[in-house]
C-alpha cells in the first residue's frame, strides 16, 4: 500500500499524459505557451501502462485519472485507457481535459472503458474566452461537453475556476447552464501553480464568497452533511435537489488531512503533492533495467515522505517549481 507517515492511504492515481495544452488559461499558463518537456523525456505509452499495472496490482491504486497539460493531445489516449481498463481489479478510469477534442473522442473513450470526465468552462462568453485562454474554442469545448454526455460519461462534472474581474460576475450563468444540460458544476479555487507566478491571494475568489454569490440566487443545502472523506468538493444541492454544485476551496478550506492522491508527471516522476518541491524519478528506474519490485519499492518510498499540508498559508509556502500543466491536474 502507499501509505505515508501520517498514516493516509493513496488510491488515486493522476497521470499527466503531456505537459502540452490548446489552450493557455490565464491561471496555468503564459500566452505564448512553455518550454514542452522533450519527447525522449516523456514516458512512453508502453511505460505509462507498465507504472499504471504496478501501481493497481500491487499497490492498491483504485482510481486512474488521466491529466496533462491536455490529456487528448496525447494520440494513444484510446489505447491506454484500454489497457487501464484490462486491469484488474479494474480501476475507475477518468479524464480532466478541457475539452477540445472530445466531441471526436468522447465515444471512442467510453468504448475503451473511460467512465467519467472533468472538462474545464470558466465562461460562457466568447470574448471573455479568448481573454481568458487565449484561443477562440469555446464552440469546441461545447461540443465536447455535449458528445461526453451523449456518449454516456456521466455524470459529466464541469470544473470553473472563477477570477476577479475577468469571469467572477458568470458563477449564476455557468450554474444555470449546467443545471440545464444536467451537467455537475465544481468551482475551484485558484491556487498558485501558474507558470508565470501571478497568483495573488486577494485576487483570489474564495469558496465563501463563491457560496456568498450562488447562494443569493439558489437555496443551497448540503448534501451528504459531515461526509466530505477524501473528496475535495464540498457539495450542496440546488433548490431541494437533486441538481448539485460542488465548491472546492482548495486554498481556504485545505483538504489535505484526507488526501489520498499520488501524481506520475509526464516524465515519469513521482509526486506526492501539487505542491511537493521533491519528486521522485521512476523514468530512469525503469529505463534503467529495474524491476516491478524495484519500482513499486520506489513509489513507496516517494509516498511515505509526503508532508502533512500544502502550507500555502505558511510564511515559507514555496510554489512548486513546475507549473500545474506539467504536474498533472
Ligand atoms: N488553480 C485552480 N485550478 C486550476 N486548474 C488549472 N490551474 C489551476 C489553478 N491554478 C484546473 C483547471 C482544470 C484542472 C486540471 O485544474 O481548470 O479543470
Ligand atoms: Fe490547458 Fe488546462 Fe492549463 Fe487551461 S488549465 S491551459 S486547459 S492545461
Amino acid at each position: 500500500m502507499l501509505v505515508d507517515s501520517f498514516g493516509r492511504v493513496a488510491t488515486d492515481l493522476r497521470v499527466s499524459l503531456t505537459d502540452k495544452c490548446n489552450l493557455r488559461c490565464a491561471y496555468c499558463m503564459p500566452p505564448e505557451g512553455l518550454d514542452w518537456l522533450p519527447k525522449p523525456e516523456l514516458l512512453t505509452a508502453d511505460e505509462i501502462c507498465r507504472l499504471v499495472a504496478i501501481g493497481v496490482e500491487r499497490l492498491g491504486i483504485t482510481e486512474i485519472r488521466y491529466t496533462g497539460g491536455e490529456p487528448l493531445l496525447r494520440r494513444e489516449i484510446v489505447d491506454i485507457v484500454a489497457r487501464t481498463a484490462a486491469l484488474r481489479p479494474r480501476p475507475q478510469i477518468s479524464i480532466t481535459s478541457n475539452g477540445i477534442g472530445l466531441a471526436r473522442l468522447a465515444e471512442p473513450l467510453a468504448q475503451a472503458g473511460l467512465d467519467r470526465v472533468n472538462i474545464s468552462l470558466d465562461t460562457l462568453d466568447r470574448e471573455a474566452f479568448i481573454r481568458l485562454a487565449h484561443r477562440d474554442r469555446l464552440a469546441d469545448v461545447l461540443s465536447g461537453l455535449a458528445a461526453a454526455e451523449a456518449a454516456g460519461l456521466r455524470p459529466v462534472k464541469v470544473n470553473a475556476v472563477l477570477m476577479r474581474d475577468v469571469n467572477d460576475h458568470e458563477a449564476v450563468r455557468l450554474l444555470r447552464f449546467c443545471l440545464e444540460q444536467g451537467y455537475e458544476l465544481r468551482f475551484i479555487e485558484q491556487m498558485p501553480l501558474d507558470a508565470q507566478h501571478g497568483w495573488r491571494r486577494e485576487n483570489m475568489v474564495t469558496a465563501d464568497e463563491i457560496l456568498a454569490i450562488l447562494g443569493a440566487e439558489f437555496s443551497l443545502t448540503p448534501d451528504d452533511p459531515g461526509e466530505r472523506g477524501s473528496a475535495p468538493a464540498e457539495v450542496f444541492l440546488v433548490d431541494g435537489g437533486p441538481a448539485r454544485v460542488g465548491v472546492i476551496g482548495s486554498v481556504t478550506r485545505p483538504f489535505c488531512g484526507a488526501c489520498d492522491r499520488v501524481r506520475l508527471t509526464a516524465d515519469g516522476q513521482i509526486r506526492n503533492c501539487l505542491f511537493a518541491t521533491e519528486e521522485s524519478d521512476l523514468r530512469g528506474a525503469l529505463r534503467s533495467g529495474a524491476s516491478d519490485d524495484e519500482l513499486a519499492e520506489r513509489w513507496v518510498a516517494a509516498v511515505r515522505g509526503k508532508r502533512a499540508g500544502h502550507g500555502i498559508d505558511d510564511p515559507s509556502f514555496l510554489q512548486p517549481a513546475r507549473p500545474m500543466s506539467a504536474i498533472g491536474g
